[in-house]
């Protein structure tokens, strides 16, 4: 399955299925992690940097203009040798301190309130995740007040996913450590582009 190129056309569409149709996915997905029913994936959350490589879901098997693709055309990270990151995992980490470290902690290590999102990116495909934080998670049950808002319309977030999540998945291959990456590869004006179409710049 290929995905689509355009954020754009990407953002719309889950703006479109981000009200009951997705919150009732969240929580079937959610209901299933409970029970342990995704959990093989997670083997390669605890593999080390170089190890990385050998991983299909996170070894890079394409560039295109400063952003790095799996086998299967999904976002990943690159991290050279010397420790440089790629633009989207530096992006990543700044948005994700941004919007997500309130409640999900620094680094993505989770917090009393809100689950490890550096182990939540090894167990969930990518469809769910960006499924999830358009749609939210709504309980209905109301023995939770934890609450996980709807990002869908929040260009912010959405505009910034894919950074976000291959972010999450170094952080979750243990490819980079915590804190702020210090070197970083540039913007590429391809991705400059995509932002500025993302945004209505
Ligand atoms: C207001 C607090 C809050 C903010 C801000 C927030 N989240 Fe959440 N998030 C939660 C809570 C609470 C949960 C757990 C919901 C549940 O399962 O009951 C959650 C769950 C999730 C899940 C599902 C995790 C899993 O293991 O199933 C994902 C994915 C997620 N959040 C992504 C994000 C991202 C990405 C951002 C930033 C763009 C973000 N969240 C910002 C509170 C928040």
């Amino acid at each position: 399955m290929r995905i689509s190129r355009s954020p754009g056309l990407l953002i719309t569409a889950l703006m479109c299925v981000a009200s009951a149709a997705w919150s009732q996915q969240a929580d079937t997905s959610q209901d299933a992690a409970q029970t342990g029913g995704e959990a093989p994936a997670q083997a390669a959350g605890q593999a080390p940097a170089q190890d990385a490589a050998l991983d299909p879901g996170l070894a890079v098997a394409r560039e295109e203009d400063g952003r790095y693709f799996n086998a299967e055309d999904i976002p990943t990270f690159n991290i050279s040798e010397d420790g440089t990151v790629d633009w989207r995992t530096y992006s990543g980490f700044r948005r994700y301190h941004a919007e997500c470290h309130v409640c999900h902690g620094p680094d993505g290590e989770g917090s009393s309130y809100a689950p490890a999102l550096k182990d939540s990116v090894m167990r969930l495909d990518y469809y769910d995740f960006y499924g999830i934080v358009a749609g939210g998670i709504q309980h209905v049950d109301a023995g939770s007040n934890n609450v996980m808002p709807a990002f869908g319309t929040n260009v912010n977030v959405m505009c910034y996913l894919d950074d976000i999540y291959v972010y999450l998945r170094a952080r979750g291959a243990g490819a980079i450590e915590r804190g702020r990456p210090a070197e970083r590869e540039d913007k590429s004006e391809a991705i400059r582009a995509d932002e500025d179409a993302c945004l209505g710049a």
